[in-house]
C-alpha cells in the first residue's frame, strides 16, 4: 500500500500485536556511508526502508560506490567499497529531505580531492549548515554556501586534524568530523557538552576503526587518528527505536494495549523514551538483549495503562528530539500533561516542530502553550478530530496519527506521505495494530 496524500485517520480502542521494525535510520546512515569508503564488500540486512537512507545510498553512487539491493523483503543491501577516496561526482549530491546525509557525507567529501556540490529539498534547503561548515573549514576545506545554508560547494583535500568542542549538541556534526578526521594528518578531538547518539563511534569501530572515547562530566570526548583503513562488514541494522515510538506511544494511550517490539535497538543513547514512558506509567519489559557490531538490540513488550505527565529539559531534550512530537500528540490524554524546555533545535528539523505541534495541537481543539525553546501541554483534554498538516515533516504526520486515535470524530492528515521519508509502511502497519 502505497501511502496517499491524504489520510484518514479514525479512533481505535486499543493496541495490539507484533511489529519488526525496519532498520533503524541513524545506523543505515552511517552504515551506508561507512561500507562506501570501506575497503571490501559489506553486506547490510534490514537496511532502512525510508527515503532519507535512499538519498545517502544515492550520493554514495553518484561518487563511484557501487552497491545493489539483494532482497526487497529483508533491505538487504550489498555495498563494494572504494576505500577512502571516491569518484569525483558528475551531477551533484542530492541529500534530498535529509539533513543526516548532507551533514554526515559532507566530512567524507571534505577529504576527498574534488569539488562536489551538495543539494536538497525545499526543507533541507532552509536548514542550518554553519555548524559542519565552520569546523570542516577550520580542518582545511573550502565550503561555499546560500548564508550557512544548502546548496554547498565543498572543496576538499588534505585535511589537518582539529579539536573541537561543538556549540550545539549534535550527533550529525559528531559523526561529520569523525568521518572527517579520518581524512586528516594527525589526531582531530570532538567534546560534546550533552551526550548524543553514539552510533558514529560504534560504527567506525565496527568498520575497524580506533578510537579513544573518555566521559568528561555530562558530555564526551572522542578521539580519531586521521588515515585509518576501514574494512567491510555484514551486519544486521536494528529495528528504529524512534519509529518505534509512534507505537509505544500508541499503545501508551491506551490501558488494555499490548504489543510486542522484536530485534529492536536498545542503545543507551537512544533508549531515553523507554525511561520517560515508563515514568508516565507504561510497562515495559526487555528481554533478548544482546549486542551485535557493538549496538544493543533487544525484544520489548508493552502493556498500555493510564499516563501520568511528565517534563523534559535540559540533557533529555538533546536525547528526545526526535521523540518530542510523539510524546507531545499523546500529552493532552495524560493525567497531568507535559512540558517541554530546552528543545530550542526542534524549530530547525525538516520543519518547525514546535510550530507544527502547537498548529495541530490547537487544530484538534487542545489548550497549548508555545515557547521559543518548547511548549506546554496539559493534560486531561478531550481532543476532537480535525483536518491536519504534516508541515511536509515525517514525523509530524505520524505524531499526529497517534494523536488522532484518542480524538473524538476522524482527522484527516495532508501531506501524509511524507512518513515515507523514514517509515513507508507506517499507515499500513498502524491499521494492522488497530484492526482489533
Ligand atoms: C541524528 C541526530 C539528531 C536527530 C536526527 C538524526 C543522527 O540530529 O534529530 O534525526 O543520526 O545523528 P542532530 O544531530 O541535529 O541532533
Amino acid at each position: 500500500m502505497k501511502t496517499q496524500s491524504q489520510m484518514v485517520v479514525r479512533p481505535a480502542r486499543n493496541i495490539r500485536g507484533s511489529v519488526e521494525l525496519p532498520g533503524d535510520k541513524s545506523i543505515s546512515h552511517r552504515y551506508g556511508m561507512l561500507a562506501g569508503i570501506a575497503e571490501g564488500s559489506s553486506r547490510i540486512e534490514n537496511y532502512s526502508t525510508g527515503a532519507d537512507c535512499a538519498s545517502t545510498l544515492g550520493c554514495m553512487r553518484v561518487m563511484g560506490v557501487n552497491w545493489q539491493r539483494k532482497s526487497e523483503a529483508q533491505n538487504v543491501i550489498e555495498v563494494q567499497g572504494s576505500g577512502l577516496s571516491l569518484t569525483a561526482p558528475k551531477t551533484p549530491l542530492d541529500c534530498g529531505n535529509s539533513g543526516s546525509t548532507m551533514r554526515m557525507l559532507s566530512g567524507i567529501v571534505a577529504g576527498q580531492s574534488f569539488t562536489s556540490e551538495m543539494i536538497g529539498d525545499e526543507s533541507l534547503s532552509r536548514r542550518p549548515m554553519e555548524r559542519v561548515i565552520k569546523p570542516l573549514a577550520a580542518m582545511g576545506a573550502k565550503i561555499e554556501s546560500q548564508h550557512g545554508k544548502p546548496p554547498l560547494r565543498v572543496s576538499g583535500g588534505a585535511l589537518k586534524s582539529i579539536d573541537y568542542t561543538m556549540p550545539v549538541a549534535s550527533a550529525q556534526v559528531k559523526s561529520c568530523l569523525l568521518f572527517a578526521g579520518l581524512f586528516a594528518e594527525g589526531e582531530t578531538r570532538v567534546e560534546e557538552s550533552v551526550r548524543t547518539r553514539d552510533h558514529g563511534e560504534v560504527a567506525l569501530r565496527a568498520f575497524g576503526a580506533q578510537l579513544q572515547r573518555k566521559s568528561l562530566g555530562s558530555g564526551n570526548e572522542v578521539r580519531i587518528r586521521g588515515g585509518q583503513r576501514l574494512h567491510g562488514i555484514e551486519a544486521r541494522v536494528p529495528g528504529d527505536l524512534s519509529s518505534a515510538a509512534f507505537f509505544l506511544c500508541a499503545a501508551a494511550l491506551f490501558p488494555g494495549s499490548q504489543l510486542v517490539l522484536p530485534n529492536l535497538l536498545m542503545n543507551p543513547t537512544r533508549a531515553r523514551l523507554l525511561d520517560i514512558l515508563m515514568q508516565m506509567g507504561l510497562t515495559i519489559s526487555v528481554t533478548q538483549l544482546e549486542e551485535i557490531h557493538g549496538e544493543m538490540v533487544g525484544s520489548l513488550q508493552i502493556e498500555g495503562a493510564q499516563l501520568k505527565g511528565t517534563t523534559i529539559a535540559g540533557a533529555d531534550s538533546a536525547a528526545l528530539i526526535d521523540e518530542i512530537p510523539v510524546l507531545a500528540a499523546i500529552a493532552p490524554f495524560s493525567e497531568h500533561g507535559l512540558e517541554v524546555r530546552d528543545a530550542k533545535e526542534l524549530r530547525v528539523k525538516e520543519s518547525d516542530r514546535i510550530t507544527s505541534m502547537v498548529a495541530n495541537l490547537r487544530k484538534m481543539g487542545a489548550q497549548v502553550e508555545e515557547h521559543e525553546d518548547g511548549l506546554k501541554i496539559p493534560g486531561g483534554q478531550t481532543l476532537r478530530g480535525a483536518e491536519l498538516d504534516s508541515f511536509g515533516d515525517h514525523r509530524i504526520a505520524m505524531a499526529f496519527a497517534i494523536a488522532a486515535l484518542r480524538a473524538q470524530g476522524e482527522t484527516l492528515i495532508q501531506g501524509a506521505e511524507s512518513a515515507a521519508i523514514s517509515y513507508p509502511a507506517f499507515f499500513e502497519t498502524l491499521e494492522e495494530l488497530t484492526a482489533s
